[in-house]
């Protein structure tokens, strides 16, 4: 059984620390990537507060596929550039929303959606990935969030 559960109250980088060792943790020596994928959208499904939607999309043929995640079923496919993370992966850059509607080109996956924290996954100069938050509270993510969710993907971009 694992038990992996935040600290109530931590502050941010204390919070994001705790995730990227408990995720660190989960997926050291499991080559595949989908099960590790699978279990660090749990994890920060269970540490980070606030959340409607966290996980996955992977690239696959030049565009975005729906990998793990926990929240509501999402859309599937992604064109490469269209909406929040099409725009982290096209730019290889993250993408920290603010408020939805106001993003040209947003897609809608969940109508509660109001701010979202897209981070890119880089393998060799390659974004082999997105991670995608989710919040129904408008401005949820701010520059710490971006920070831990940036170290987690490093992290990961060997693992998955
Ligand atoms: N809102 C995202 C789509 C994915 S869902 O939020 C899970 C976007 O605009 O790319």
């Amino acid at each position: 059984m694992y038990d992996f559960r935040p600290d109530a109250e931590l502050a941010k980088p204390e919070l994001y620390r705790q995730l990227h060792d408990a995720a660190a943790a989960l997926t050291d020596g499991e080559p595949d990537g989908i099960a590790n994928m699978a279990n660090v959208a749990a994890l920060m499904w269970e540490y980070v507060p606030g959340l409607n939607w966290a996980g996955f999309y992977r690239m696959v043929d030049g565009g975005l596929v729906l990998g793990p995640f926990a929240g509501r079923p999402a859309c599937i496919r992604i064109p490469f550039g269209s909406g929040v993370c099409g725009a982290a992966a096209a730019s290889g850059e993250t993408q920290l929303v603010e408020d939805v509607h106001a993003f040209p080109g947003h897609i809608a996956c969940d109508a509660a959606s109001r701010s979202e924290l897209v981070v890119p996954v880089i393998r060799d100069g390659d974004v082999i990935a997105v991670i995608d938050l989710d919040s129904p509270h408008l401005a949820r993510f701010d520059g710490e969030d971006a920070a831990g969710i940036e170290a987690l993907a490093a992290m990961l971009a060997t693992r998955i």
